[in-house]
């Protein structure tokens, strides 16, 4: 028998400031995607920003539907868009963040668990690294490694 132990790296910070120019840019379209969001049955906008390897940064946001499942989340929202529109450019940071009740939220919010299978799929298919900037009023979460918050992701190996 072998015992496998899983180890996830968060940074936490506090402010935007303590942030490189690019991530800190990554979080701040974040907010300003959120407000894209067409989110009239949870009124949870969230907002997802994409950096690619050429510079180019890509928004998305929820867009929900009367017959729920049909929405889709704002971090696939822009995956899908980032990898539709610049098929050779590898994905390097993803950053997500929330309106609720009219105010960015207080807490960060995590990509749900569907998100984290494409963005583990994105990170196979370009062979790089992701970073996960999780971004809050109160403060800010990075994740250097995507595969921190799927550890074990499905994976057909053939
Ligand atoms: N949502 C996202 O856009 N991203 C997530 O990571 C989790 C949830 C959306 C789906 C739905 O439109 C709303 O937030 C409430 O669940």
């Amino acid at each position: 028998m072998k015992t496998i132990e899983i180890k996830s790296i968060i940074h936490e910070y506090s402010s935007l400031d303590e942030l490189s120019p690019e991530s800190k840019n990554l979080c701040a379209l974040a907010l300003e995607a959120a407000k894209t969001a067409y989110a009239p049955y949870s009124k949870f906008q969230v907002g997802a920003t994409i950096m690619l390897e050429n510079g180019v940064v890509v928004k998305g946001s929820n867009q929900e539907n009367m017959a729920y499942p049909s929405g889709l989340c704002a971090e696939r929202v822009a995956l899908f868009y980032a990898n539709s529109t610049y098929p050779d450019q590898a994905v390097e940071a993803i950053a997500v963040t929330a309106i609720h009740n009219g105010s960015q939220v207080d807490y960060p919010i995590s990509p749900c668990g569907s998100c984290r299978q494409v963005i583990a799929e994105t990170k196979q298919r370009f062979n790089k690294k992701i970073k996960i900037l999780l971004y809050s009023s109160d403060k800010i979460l990075e994740i250097n490694d995507s595969d921190m918050l799927l550890p074990l992701s499905f994976a057909i190996d053939d």
